[in-house]
């Protein structure tokens, strides 16, 4: 039987953050949502496209440029990634979709459908520096009503990090697609890191490209790089679900605006209890000459 309530969760100045406890793991509240039970029932087709994220690691960019270089088409397509975010609306808003589908979750393995594995369909994670990833959270989480949020980033830090809010702890995410990609090794499984496409988005569009098996050309790529800008995306993408606190700055090193040096040291070293055996590297800062245009 499913099991939901809703959770307040403290954070460090005693403001509560709202969560949905769905079947033991937490989720947003979303007004139309059809949680856990109802993600793993979805009907996966073998040529759907899956993009998966912790929240706030580009998500919504990423979708947009999938799109974009598996249509083949740029367009300012009413289909955005709100609409096939899989826990958010109801199946019946993409059953009907055009195939290839991109569907999105920021839910873990265990909880997307069986097919996911069975049918092999093409996997695409994104991962970013947790320190962004962190500044973003908090400053969407306020936005949206259902979180019903209106703590200071100095108390987000620690309870976001140690897994008490919505979609729980970003190490444990990574960490868990790790280990599915480890136990899965015929999984195609794409990872792809903001920080890299932020620095020379050719480089790792040719990677999308051949990860899908579509040939684009170098004009073609450039014009998904114009029109998939933090600018262009707020002017084509802002509408429906997509409110702009999802377009924000779009940049990397924000934190460097939020952390104070007790809240880095104590990350630096939370990080290393936790990740101590992930091979991955983060980049959280990028220099002016290390982004390709
Ligand atoms: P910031 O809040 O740091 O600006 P998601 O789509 O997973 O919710 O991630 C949102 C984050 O990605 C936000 O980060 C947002 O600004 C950034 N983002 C969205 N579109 C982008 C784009 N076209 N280029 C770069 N970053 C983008």
């Amino acid at each position: 039987m499913s099991q939901k309530h809703l959770v307040d969760a403290p954070d460090d100045g005693g403001d509560t953050l709202t969560s949905l406890n769905d079947n033991g793991f937490l989720i947003p509240n979303f007004p139309d949502g059809q949680g856990i039970q109802g993600v793993r029932s979805v009907r996966i087709r073998d040529d759907d496209v899956l993009i998966c994220t912790f929240p706030k690691s580009g998500t919504h960019w990423v979708w947009e440029i999938t799109r974009e270089l598996l249509t083949g088409e740029i367009t300012h397509d009413d289909v955005t990634m709100s609409q096939t975010f899989m826990e958010m609306v109801p199946e019946e808003r993409y059953a009907d979709l055009p195939s290839p589908r991109i569907l999105s979750s920021h839910l873990r393995m265990k909880h997307l459908p069986d097919d996911v594995l069975n049918k092999k369909i093409k996997v695409i994670t994104v991962l970013r520096n947790p320190k962004d990833t962190a500044v973003s959270y908090y400053t969407f989480l306020k936005t949206i009503p259902f979180a019903k949020y209106k703590g200071e980033f100095k108390n987000f830090l620690r309870p976001l990090f140690q897994g008490k809010f919505m979609y729980e702890s970003w190490m444990d995410y990574v960490l868990d697609w790790e280990l599915v990609k480890k136990t899965n090794p015929d999984q195609p499984v794409l990872t792809l890191f903001y920080e890299d496409i932020k620095q020379d988005q050719m480089r790792e569009m040719r990677k999308i490209c051949e990860f899908l098996g579509v040939e684009r050309t170098d004009d073609f790529l450039s014009k998904v790089c114009d029109n998939t800008t933090i600018a262009a995306m707020r002017t084509h993408k802002n509408k429906g679900h997509d409110r702009s606190s999802v377009f924000r700055k779009g940049g990397v090193g924000d934190w460097k605006n939020w952390f104070t040096v007790a809240q880095n040291e104590w990350f630096d070293q939370f990080y290393q209890e936790k990740m101590a055996d992930c091979p991955l590297q983060f980049k959280y800062t990028l220099l002016s000459t290390d982004t390709v245009h």
